[in-house]
């Protein structure tokens, strides 16, 4: 047990999915995974482990933002041997090519949060995938023909934020996302030696102001789950 996971050693898998939203986690277990027990409950945080074709694999909800990642991502390396976290997540889309439910593959991050300096005793960290991951999942979306882009995305600690053209310097420098949480997965996996890979489906455009409903983003991440999966 650790404070926020309620599981006994041995409950979770060496490979866990994480996804921001707990409900997303149990749509994983419920729809896709076999032989599933559910061994988290804690603060609604649901977390499941079962078997996808042969491997077993858990799936974990985190909260939104880095420091509610920071905690389940600490946890589950140090309370119980996980050896490489995907996260599932949904972003916002910063150019204005990117339809809704296309993936990213994050394989490179920016930050405006002060988390990350905090965990590397104030030096600039710059976080990315691990490569292997990354050249795993490209070669598993293109041979299903699943739409995606590779690039770099923003993680921030602000989604609420008024100040006109924000993204502007960003999306000049071709970032593709933003989202909230693929940096601080990143900084800690590599700090601890594990590996990490974020892969995104993008649920709005921020150019276009195109957006999904709760319900089709659902059903638009399914894609992304089979992704990871695949990789697990
Ligand atoms: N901003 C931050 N995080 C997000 C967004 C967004 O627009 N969409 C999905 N995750």
């Amino acid at each position: 047990m650790s404070l926020h996971i309620q599981a006994t050693p041995g409950q979770i898998a060496e490979t866990v999915l994480i996804a921001g939203d707990p409900l997303r986690a149990k749509y994983v277990a419920e729809k896709i995974l076999t032989d599933v027990i559910c061994y988290n409950e804690v603060r609604g945080m649901l977390g499941f482990t079962g078997m996808y074709n042969g491997k077993r694999v858990s799936v974990q909800g985190t909260g939104m933002g880095i420091p509610s990642t920071a905690i389940y991502v600490h946890e589950l390396i140090f309370g119980y041997g996980v050896k490489k976290i995907i996260r599932i997540g949904t972003c916002g889309g910063l150019q204005s090519d990117l339809d809704l439910g296309i993936l990213i593959l994050a394989e490179a991050v920016y930050t405006d949060s002060n988390t990350q300096m905090l965990y590397y005793d104030s030096m600039d960290y710059a976080p990315t995938a691990d490569p292997e991951l990354l050249r795993q999942a490209r070669e598993v979306a293109e041979k299903n023909s699943v739409a995606f882009r590779q690039g770099k995305v923003f993680s921030t600690d602000i989604f609420y934020d008024e100040t006109p053209n924000r993204w502007d310097p960003w999306i000049k420098r071709g970032v593709l996302a933003i989202e909230m949480e693929t940096s601080i997965l990143y900084s800690l996996a590599a700090k601890n030696n594990i590996k990490a890979l974020s892969i995104l489906t993008v649920s709005d455009n921020i150019i276009t102001n195109e957006s999904t409903s709760t319900k089709d983003r659902e059903h638009i991440s399914l894609q992304m789950m089979r992704l990871a999966l695949e990789i697990a």
